[in-house]
């Protein structure tokens, strides 16, 4: 199958087509996505909380982006991977972030990179963009902003905040962005923001408008135990699944049921489980 480029999302909204975009982390997961159709891998700074298991995004390091990117574009070879910059590595100067975003490219193999943010970030993206490195903003919940945040908590409730990222997606386009995330933000707010701008919005907890959906795929495919945010929608239950398998495992071993003769090299059933009993004696 051809592979996704960055034009072909622009003519994907031009012409209704609906974005599919989801997370991954690692080369299995990006195989199934791309033979799943999947146009745009995220491999989103989120690997910190889903798979490293700190409480927010803030301790991911560009180190870490680097090797679970190159992990992604080692399993996918059709759909367009963007690669999450980390907190810090894009804020303090353009050139130490147009260094960073060059390692998620040369050395992750990312096709392009987001950063969150409005007006602080438009220096940055507009010298990436004229470097020719693709830029996907981010606006709303801007996860690295958390503790400036208060929380994980839908943004722009009020006209203000809302006029605000308004012109923050306008100027992101004007810069030279791609395309632009926009999270938990409210569904007519998205909508506006979507035909305002000629580049793809991709919504997270943002309605239908948008024109395309990311989801990170342990909520999607039920991976975290408990209770979802009210954007998810659960397609699987693969925490049970893997809970019923483990169950399972852990009874075979203690009944000795497994490994059987079909997993063994040599000893046939009867003289292991002969062998078995001499040992517990
Ligand atoms: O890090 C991430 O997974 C993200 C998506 C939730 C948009 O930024």
């Amino acid at each position: 199958m051809k592979p996704v480029r960055i034009p072909d999302l622009r003519a994907m909204k031009e012409s209704g087509t609906k974005i599919a975009v989801l997370t991954a982390y690692d080369a299995t997961m990006a195989r199934l996505l791309d033979r799943a159709g999947i146009d745009v891998i995220l491999v989103g700074d989120s690997v910190g909380m889903v798979v490293l298991g700190y409480d927010n995004t803030i301790p991911v390091t560009l180190d870490m982006m680097v090797h679970h990117t190159r992990a992604v574009t080692r399993g996918a070879t059709r759909a367009l991977v963007v690669a999450d910059m980390p907190f810090l590595t894009y804020q303090i100067n353009p050139d130490e972030a147009i260094r960073s975003a060059g390692r998620l490219l040369q050395e992750g193999g990312a096709a392009a990179i987001k950063l969150e943010g409005g007006r602080a970030v438009l220096d940055v993206v507009r010298r990436m963009t004229d470097y020719g490195i693709p830029v996907m903003g981010h606006l709303g919940l801007t996860p690295q902003s958390v503790h400036a945040l208060g929380g994980f908590r839908q943004q722009a409730q009020d006209s203000d905040s809302a006029s605000r990222l308004l012109n923050d997606a306008r100027d992101l386009e004007d810069a030279g962005a791609f395309s632009i995330v926009l999270e938990s933000i409210p569904a007519d707010l998205a909508c506006k923001v979507t035909s305002a701008i000629k580049i793809p919005t991709i919504g997270i907890g943002a309605g239908r408008a948008c024109s395309g959906q990311v989801l990170v795929w342990h909520d999607l495919l039920g991976l975290i135990p408990g209770p979802t945010p009210r954007f998810v929608k659960k397609y699987a239950d693969i925490a049970g699944d893997i809970s019923r398998a483990l169950d399972a495992y852990v009874t075979d071993i203690r009944t000795r049921a497994f490994p059987t003769d079909q997993h063994t090299y040599g000893m046939p059933d009867a003289e292991r489980l002969r062998m078995d009993e001499k040992i517990r004696k």
